[in-house]
């Protein structure tokens, strides 16, 4: 806790959404993290100039939105396309021809579900990070100098490696802004300084469950796209029920044109 032995704001991270009541949110900004792939599509639809992203937690409240608003609906279940949705969650739908000026109402496995505990938690405030996104993430917390939860979606609460190496990639570049006394978070950092050179391989290497689901589906690209720093540096942040672009520190190209990736349905 900030304290005038400790002035700097304290850091900690969450590797599973079953522990997220244990960390202080409602004095956070809470950092939701889904590596594969939720906040990584989020974040491509961001850049690619989506007017917002509605995450909701059940497919049921996807098409019931859906009926309501003049909104896209998608959604993902275990890796595949949600039943009785059309869209999924590959960032390679989402380009600026097929998003932009639109909203997305998105349900996944993990994302959304730990984006709505951590509201149910009352999150002081809530924005969303990924490889994608990093630097955004990274220059938001630290101009906040508020205290930060990096909250790890993981795989069905159970921890996963893509996740914690992404809060390991965010302390690696802020720690000396923030206080740190948390053993995830040293985890994190030191299994990222492991795979920092080639964070695809080393997921490969080590196995990474949802990894190779998403590789048996044949959505390679998708998990290259999902660990590429920087591709879509924007700042995403939770206000009033939508996710919706922040001031961006640093401006950044349109992301990809038409076509460009393959699809959930394997279309080129
Ligand atoms: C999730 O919420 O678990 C992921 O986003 C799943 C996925 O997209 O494959």
């Amino acid at each position: 806790m900030r304290s005038s032995k400790n002035p700097l704001p304290e850091l900690t991270t969450c590797l599973s959404p079953a522990l997220l009541h244990t960390h202080d949110v409602c004095n956070s900004i809470v950092v939701i993290i889904d590596v594969l792939r939720a906040t990584s599509t989020i974040a491509a639809a961001i850049k690619n100039g989506a007017k917002s992203v509605i995450p909701v937690d059940s497919i049921a409240d996807c098409i019931k939105l859906g009926n309501q608003m003049e909104v896209i609906t998608a959604g993902e279940r275990d890796g595949k396309i949600a039943e009785g949705l059309t869209y999924g969650n590959t960032p390679f739908q989402y380009t600026e021809e097929f998003i932009k000026g639109k909203t997305l109402v998105l349900t996944t496995t993990n994302g959304t579900k730990l984006l709505h505990i951590a509201l149910a938690e009352n999150a002081k405030s809530i924005i969303t990070g990924s490889f994608p996104n990093l630097s955004a993430v990274c220059e938001y917390v630290v101009l906040q100098k508020q205290n930060v939860v990096l909250a790890c979606a993981a795989w069905k609460d159970k921890v996963n490696i893509e996740d914690t190496l992404f809060a390991g990639a965010i302390i690696n570049r802020i720690k000396e802004h923030f206080f740190i006394n948390c053993d995830s978070s040293q985890i994190a950092e030191s299994l990222y300084n492991q795979a920092s050179e080639d964070v695809f391989t080393f997921m490969e290497m080590k196995n990474a469950s949802h990894f190779h689901r998403l590789i048996n589906f044949g959505l390679e690209n998708d998990i290259r796209f999902c660990l590429t720093e920087d591709i879509a540096n924007v700042l995403v942040i939770y206000k009033d029920g939508r996710l919706v672009k922040g001031s961006s520190p640093r401006p950044s190209p349109i992301l990809f044109t038409e076509g460009e990736g393959k699809g959930e349905d394997g279309s080129e």
